[in-house]
């Protein structure tokens, strides 16, 4: 890519960027939020079109008009935020919209497509079964069929915008074997991350972008996690965070599960018997891999799943049903790990999005009536506060970079003066700095009394900010740690179902 220039209204996204890939490469992309990493890849996949600056592949001039034309010239990318049809089996989304298979009926016979992903998931490792439907997979395994559809259409220069945000440490591994192996082949892949430990680890080069620019180009073997940091950000960065001990023991419960049991989207058993307190002022981490019940815990106390027995109960009263209108009255707030489905509504704009939980009350409205500037200043005063990046508080949320829309997420939940917060994998998707700040954000939160229910798969994380933590494998809590006596070793073994004292 040379010279690459393009303007949103507002924002200069791309900067005169010159990028080259080799094939045989992973090749890392590195940048704050709003950077403009995904715009990059976006003019790469034919989403886009430039404003200035000329593309070559393979030394050829490439000019793509639609997503279809970089397909067929062997580019392939894979979003940020998933695009598969969620009532679709995987065989399905595979063939979606492709040329060949639309052209010639053979290559949409079931049995065709299903030989053709099984020899792809085995050539790269990827397991998954081509007959199960997108909504019934764990987000590790809907990934795998982004790759595979990218594959499949015979892509020999892959994207993969924050390909680990949602994955655990393992699957993030098994990506990483899998990338290696399409390198070996003389593939390119583009790999764009905020872990930086994971571009030391898969990369061979590595190009920072910073506000549109490319700040520069760097052999993965000659640099350090410190030295990409201040490329990243333009100065060096600290890490300040450091948990204190547990907040003056306030020990009035917040969040109390009583032999809690539900079932997953399958109709099979996701919880069994779970008992867990959260403290006001305390942040309880749960760590786990995913699909050992996480999901299905957050949506229980969330009032988003129906429990099939037991008790969730906040600040000594217990939930009626499950409704999530009653859970938020009752001071729950919530930072779902699916930002863009349950997070927030991608077409309303920012301001809209940071008042979907308060436009029922005064200040917001009264008697019945919105009032737009009150909206307008919540989001300004939220924008500000949090360190929104949006050309304006009417943005719709979908034009923000991901980190972004994340912290809009963070801004809504963390001003609704909650008791309780659930919040899963909060900082995905974010840089080191913003990483930094929400940390700081819920530190902060605890301190101010909310008891903080934290589900991920960072254990870094959680270890960052709980004052105890719970391992929950098979749908039960298998564990329960003072983080001061938290071994990483434990709690690895805890997490893959190791029988504890
Ligand atoms: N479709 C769009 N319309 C308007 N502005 C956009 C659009 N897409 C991106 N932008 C803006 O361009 C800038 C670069 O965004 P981009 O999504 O490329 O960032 P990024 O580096 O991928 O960030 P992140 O790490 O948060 O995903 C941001 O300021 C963003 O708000
Ligand atoms: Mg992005």
């Amino acid at each position: 890519m040379r010279g690459i220039t393009k303007r949103f209204p507002g924002v200069l996204a791309n900067d005169q960027v010159d990028f080259e890939a080799l094939p045989g490469e992973v090749h890392a992309l590195l940048g704050e939020n709003g950077a403009g990493k995904s715009t990059l890849s976006n003019i790469l996949t034919g989403l886009y079109r430039p404003d200035e600056g000329e593309m070559l592949l393979y030394g050829k001039p490439a000019t793509f008009h639609a997503p279809r034309d970089a397909i067929d010239a062997g580019v392939g990318m894979v979003h940020q935020h998933f695009r598969l049809a969620a009532s679709f089996t995987v065989a399905e989304n595979l063939v979606l919209g492709h040329r060949d298979a639309a052209d010639r009926g053979l290559l949409l016979e079931p049995r065709v497509v299903e030989g053709r992903i099984a020899e792809l998931s085995r050539r790269y490792r990827m397991p998954v079964n081509p007959r199960a439907r997108i909504w019934q997979l764990s987000v590790g395994e809907q990934q795998r069929v982004e790759i595979l559809k990218v594959l499949y259409r015979g892509a020999r220069i892959l994207i993969l915008d924050e390909p680990t945000s949602q994955l655990t440490p393992q699957e993030a591994d098994d990506l990483f074997q899998t990338l290696r192996l399409m390198a070996a082949e003389q593939r390119t892949i583009i790999f764009i991350s905020h872990k930086l430990e994971e571009v030391m680890a898969v990369s061979n080069r590595v190009t920072v972008l910073r506000r549109g620019k490319v700040i520069g180009t760097v052999m993965t073997g000659d640099t350090n996690t410190r030295e990409l940091a201040r490329m990243m950000v333009g100065r060096d960065v600290v890490f300040t965070q450091k948990k204190q001990g547990p907040a003056q023991a306030e020990r009035q419960v917040a969040l109390e599960l009583r032999q809690v049991s539900a079932t997953g989207d399958l109709g099979t058993p996701a919880l069994h018997n779970v008992n867990l307190t959260v403290h006001a002022g305390e942040i309880v981490g749960v760590a786990g891999v995913a699909g050992n019940g996480q999901h299905e815990l957050a949506e229980v106390v969330t009032g988003m799943r129906r429990r099939t027995s037991g008790q969730v109960i906040v600040t000594g009263r217990p939930a009626r049903g499950s409704n999530p209108l009653e859970a938020i009255r009752r001071g729950i707030a919530y930072v779902p790990d699916d930002r863009l489905g349950t997070g927030v509504a991608p077409s309303l704009s920012v301001a809209e999005n940071l008042v979907l939980k308060a436009f029922r009350r005064p200040p917001i409205s009264t008697q019945g009536f919105l009032h737009p500037r009150r909206i307008r200043a919540n989001a300004v005063e939220l924008m500000r506060r949090f360190n929104i990046a949006a050309s304006s508080p009417q943005t719709p949320a979908r034009q923000l970079s991901g980190g972004n829309i994340q912290k809009v997420l963070l801004a809504r939940e963390l001003s609704s003066h909650p008791r309780v917060l659930v919040a899963c994998s909060p900082t995905s998707g974010l840089d080191v700095g913003a990483t930094d700040t929400v940390r700081g954000l819920l530190l902060e939160a605890a301190r101010d009394g909310v008891g903080i229910l934290l589900i991920s798969e960072d254990l870094d994380e959680i270890l960052a900010l709980a004052d105890r933590i719970a391992v929950l494998y098979g749908g039960r809590i298998t564990g329960i740690v003072e983080r001061q006596h938290a071994e990483v070793e434990q709690l690895g073994l805890m997490m893959a179902g190791a029988a504890t004292k």
